[in-house]
């Protein structure tokens, strides 16, 4: 079960929302990579690739919310150290 913990901007609310972001990425490239599979099962070449680049769209985009809480989290880090 994921929490998010919302405390304005910043912080570690906005963790918590990159948190939940990310877990919707890993879950559409679970959909998209297994349904892919079916489609090179089936050989359905024009489907594999429209469902490759789909899949790497959310890799993408997964791999931008990893650099961003890499970001946050540092962040979060140096306000609970100061407080
Ligand atoms: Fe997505």
């Amino acid at each position: 079960m994921l929490k998010v913990i919302v405390h304005g901007s910043g912080g570690y609310g906005s963790g918590g929302l990159t948190a939940a972001a990310q877990h919707v990425e890993h879950y559409e490239m679970a959909g998209y990579g297994c349904v892919r599979s079916y489609a090179r099962l089936l050989k359905e070449r024009e489907a594999v690739g429209i469902l490759t680049r789909t899949y790497n769209e959310e890799k993408e985009t997964d791999k931008k919310l990893t650099k961003l809480s890499k970001a946050i989290n540092v962040e979060a880090a140096d306000t609970k150290s100061k407080s």
